[in-house]
């Protein structure tokens, strides 16, 4: 079904751009790694809007690190391991949690500012965590570090930006390694080529797959799609993660209310006004990311439920929280004297492109970090404050990983593109298993999905586009799921990409075509596990498959 490429195209009538180092995407894990790249090379970043538009840029709660003299590595190590649900990649964590203080550190030697008291830098608690260890600005942590990171990035001699640029696909040369990419121009739809040594996709996750996310309209998953279309393995990608208190009012997006809330003391009440949460876990509100989602999505079976910090003090509240106190008076609640109305919201995909400890992707001269990449670190559940460090270290362990040898890769030129013939690939994806001891193997049970055309006619009617995906993938491949939504989910993907077109000419119809993929690949890894475990719950396995399922779900594309 998929092409190799969503548009064909001549590559001695694009305009070029060469460069040492390319990176694509403009959020912690892309602007991180050109500063450190910058030191070596020419960098060219390509972001698909501004600069300052990222996830990153609307992160809240702060950066989980062990900087507290009572805290410590192999403590945040443990509990990362608990919330990721036996999935994580233990010594990849332990790479996560030893090397974040270091990182922090360079972020805070370039300027951003956290909050301290007398001098000294003070950490707030978020859900299973055993300690106080996220470090924070106010409730805008995010928009400091893209601030941070922006200006530095500007004032590097080394570093060209290209904004509004959006990625198409990856370009490979006769023997399969990675040149760089086909960039389109979102304002004017002009194709480029970006050819580069080392080529390192920061595009984020694919919040943008549901009908409700607290992602920004940019996360549509493009380097992730590109990846699989160029042939890498994709991996873990029925984990996502629902945030589990987004604002929720009719006619507003669903606004992040960060889980900071909560830890600072805000509990969560029903429509009775009774605080539930102590009934689902002994750690009640504090309870991991997951656990909190699906009982909100419980009680709201019955009722609103709401976010209340009201005890906290006007004065405290609106101190500590003013982002959140400005955007929720804007939508008519004073956070301060009034209970917020929230409910779940897909927030960050844990799944993506599989990656070594060294950013490494399964395509040569291609390395991926952050959100876009799944090097095992979060699992099945990512603990809370975890993504920015991992955007960090692991971008900053792809640079010392090419130190040595991107200086041995030639200077890519049009010719060595190789093209092909941009037919039809009779494509079906090659489903693993995968786990760090055991490597590949097969998977516990293959099965074949059911595609039947009646079986999608209650869901809405089969057209591509957006927000007929975002409410499919919403209502069958959301926080509770099972066989049967999921089978339907996938036969709806399968019937939509059948009518995209075939060749893309603008950004619109590449984000449809990216998420319509990634779409199908999500809802059919969700179908084969089955199990819950972390993020993925179904009710018809609602237990974890110890002996089964302790492994991971590695999709390729596969080419007959
Ligand atoms: C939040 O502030 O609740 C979000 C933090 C995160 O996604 O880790």
């Amino acid at each position: 079904m998929a092409r190799r490429f969503l548009t064909g195209f001549d590559p001695d009538k694009l305009d070029l751009v060469q460069t040492d180092f390319l990176v694509v995407g403009s959020g912690i894990a892309g602007l991180f790694t050109s500063l450190k790249a910058s030191d070596y090379g020419a960098v060219t970043v390509l972001t698909k809007q501004g600069t300052r538009d990222s996830n990153t840029d609307l992160a809240q709660g702060g950066i989980a690190v062990a900087l507290d003299e009572q805290d410590s590595p192999g403590l945040h190590q443990e509990d990362t391991l608990l919330a990721g649900a036996g999935l994580c990649d233990a010594s990849v964590v332990e790479i996560l949690v030893n090397e974040g203080p270091a990182r922090v550190g360079e972020l805070i030697r370039m300027g951003a500012d956290f909050d301290k008291v007398e001098g000294s830098i003070i950490f707030t608690r978020e859900a299973a965590h055993s300690h106080a260890r996220i470090i924070h600005a106010s409730d805008a942590t995010g928009n400091e570090i893209q601030r941070t990171l922006v200006q530095q990035c500007q004032q590097t001699a080394n570093i060209t930006v290209f904004e509004n640029i959006v990625v198409l696909d990856i370009l490979t040369n006769h023997q399969g390694r990675c040149i760089g990419v086909l960039g389109i121009d979102r304002l004017t739809g002009r194709l480029a080529l970006y050819l580069a040594r080392i080529t390192v996709l920061a595009t984020g996750g694919a919040g943008r797959l549901y009908q409700h996310t607290t992602n920004p309209s940019i996360a549509t998953g493009d380097g992730v799609a590109a990846a699989y279309r160029a042939g890498c393995r994709l991996m873990d990608l029925e984990f996502v993660q629902f945030h589990p208190t987004a604002l929720c009012l009719a006619h507003a997006p669903r606004f992040l209310i960060s889980e900071a809330v909560r830890g600072e003391g805000g509990v969560l009440i029903n429509e009775r006004g009774e605080r539930f949460m102590p009934r689902y876990h002994d750690r009640a509100e504090l309870a991991p990311r997951d656990v909190v989602a699906r009982a909100i999505w419980q009680e709201r079976q019955e009722g609103n439920v709401y976010l209340d910090a009201t005890h906290l003090g006007a004065e405290r509240v609106r101190r500590r929280f003013p982002s959140i106190t400005r955007n929720c008076l804007a939508y008519g609640i004073d956070i301060a004297t009034q209970p917020i109305p929230v409910a779940p919201a897909a927030h960050y995909t844990m799944g993506g492109i599989k990656t070594d400890r060294w950013g490494r992707t399964t395509l040569p001269g291609l390395y991926a970090c952050g959100e876009a990449a799944c090097n095992g670190v979060h699992g099945a559940n990512r603990l809370a404050s975890n993504s920015l460090l991992d955007g960090m270290v692991f971008g900053d362990r792809i640079v010392r990983s090419c130190m040595e040898v991107w200086k041995d890769t030639p200077f890519w030129e049009r010719k060595h593109i190789a093209v092909g013939e941009n037919t039809e690939e009779k494509e079906a994806e090659q489903v693993q298993g995968w786990s760090p001891e055991d490597g590949y193997q097969s998977l516990p049970e293959r099965g074949i999905l059911p595609f039947t055309t009646e079986a999608i006619e209650e869901l809405v009617e089969v057209k591509a586009t957006i927000c007929g995906l975002q409410k499919v993938m919403w209502d069958q491949v959301g926080l509770v799921r099972n066989a049967s939504g999921l089978a339907r989910a996938v036969n709806w993907l399968v019937t939509a990409e059948k009518q995209l077109p075939l060749e893309i000419k603008e950004v619109v119809q590449a984000e449809t075509a990216n998420l319509v993929l990634l779409g199908r690949l999500v809802a059919t890894a969700a179908w084969l596990r089955r199990e819950s475990r972390g993020a993925h719950y179904r009710t018809d396995y609602p237990a974890s498959r110890e002996q089964e399922w302790r492994q991971h779900i590695v999709i390729q594309k596969q080419i007959h």
